[in-house]
């Protein structure tokens, strides 16, 4: 494949060489296959020790996962990959990878949840500590870094007020400190940023979000150098966190697509936001597109296409406005506690996404009673306004 065709065309044409051209089926088959053979015990060393490309043992790795990684490797820009049965097998085979006790790590506070539990209830137990910062917050993030501080873990764009680390900067900050930047880039995607090209070392994504793209794979994947991931490998296979076949099929289905559904998500999010900034009803929007959110001018450099999906909107009504917007835009745009497929879906983060936080916590992120996230779908985003302004309307005078 020529590496300076477009994002696009790559995407489409993912796995292309696991098909034989030669009158075989077009998409890649499914290698369902726990194990292979082997003639005599020469072929399977050559396979085991590295020198020959093949399979064993499922769990060590199989021809649909390496179709996979291989294809999210070459969309992000890495010199390898590994996928794993979920996203938080990723990132709990990456933290156990490379962090041992005595070392530090420090977070983003707005990091999806269960990166936050795995560092502040699992890591402890094992002595490492962890410190919680605003990634936004440059001045914070460096007070915290020390000589010690092994990871530097961040997300491209972060649940639900879609705020935008200033990544270059904090890949500067800690190349000081000689600290691996670790990206989650779910809710990016290469087809929007690409974290290693921004000098970060690995960046990792669950897999049924934006990559499959709709909610039907699971899984989750870490891209980088050939070294970090090699590391990671061996720590997946002696977790047994290895993404099974099926979805790793499935996942590549979705990937081909991935470019394209980019843009419609960013197109249906963007609109959306600019007709909820102007309604009665809705006290703030959270959308980089808005020149009042913090983010805009780091956005518009660092995402020049958009940035996705996602945004959360604050109703003037609190928590009864919440009930009732949700109980009306059903079934059309559901409730449903994820994000990222083709269909738009509502989340309550105070109660679903974020319920394990204090109130203390839910407040310094912002995330309040009447607030709402929007996972913007692929539809045509003025049908998505025409919807939401019939659920926004005041209730007919009987
Ligand atoms: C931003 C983000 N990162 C990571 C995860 C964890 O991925 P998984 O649920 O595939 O383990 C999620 C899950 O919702 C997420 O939203």
């Amino acid at each position: 494949m020529n590496d300076r065709s477009h994002l696009t065309t790559r995407a489409a044409r993912a796995g292309a060489h696991g098909t034989s051209g030669r009158g075989g089926p077009l998409v890649p088959a499914l290698h369902q296959s726990t194990v292979h053979s082997y003639p005599d015990l020469a072929s399977l060393h050559r396979v085991l020790d590295g020198e020959e490309r093949g399979h064993a043992y499922y769990r060590f790795g199989h021809y649909n996962g390496r179709l996979l990684e291989e294809a999210v490797a070459d969309l992000e820009g890495a010199r390898d990959a590994v996928a794993t049965a979920s996203g938080m097998a990723a990132i709990s085979a990456t933290v156990l990878a490379l962090a041992e006790a005595g070392d530090h790590v420090v977070a983003d506070r707005n990091a999806y949840g269960g990166t936050r539990d795995l560092l502040e209830a699992d890591l402890p137990r094992l002595g490492a500590e962890t410190a919680l910062v605003d990634a936004s917050d440059l001045a914070e993030v460096e007070r915290v870094l020390t000589p010690r501080t092994r990871l530097l873990l961040v997300e491209a764009l972060t649940n639900p007020t879609v705020r935008v680390p200033d990544l270059p900067a904090l890949v500067a900050l800690a190349g000081r400190t000689g600290t691996t930047v670790v990206v989650d880039a779910t809710f990016a995607t290469p087809a929007l940023f690409r974290p290693l090209e921004h000098g970060a070392d690995l960046v990792w994504h669950s897999v049924p979000k934006y990559l499959g793209g709709h909610s039907a794979a699971m899984g989750g994947i870490v891209a980088g150098g050939s070294d970090l991931v090699g590391r990671i490998r061996r720590s997946v296979v002696h977790l047994g966190g290895t993404l099974g076949p099926f979805d790793a099929w499935m996942a590549l289905l979705g990937l081909k697509t991935l470019p394209l559904r980019m843009r419609a998500h960013t197109r249906a999010a963007t609109t959306v936001a600019e007709f909820l900034a102007a309604h009665p009803a809705v006290a703030r929007v959270h959308h980089p597109s808005r020149p009042d959110h913090p983010h805009a001018s780091t956005a518009s450099r660092l995402f020049p296409l958009g940035t996705g999906g996602m945004l959360s909107f604050e109703l003037r009504g609190g928590r009864p406005a919440v009930d009732e917007l949700i109980r009306r835009l059903a079934p059309s745009i559901p409730l449903s506690p994820s994000l990222a497929d083709v269909a738009s879906t509502l989340v309550h983060p105070a109660t679903t996404t974020h319920r394990s936080l204090p109130a203390d916590q839910l407040e310094l992120l912002g995330i309040t009673d009447g607030l709402i996230r929007l996972s913007a779908g692929i539809e045509e985003p003025a049908d998505l306004v025409a919807e939401l302004g019939t659920a926004l309307a005041p209730p007919e005078p009987t």
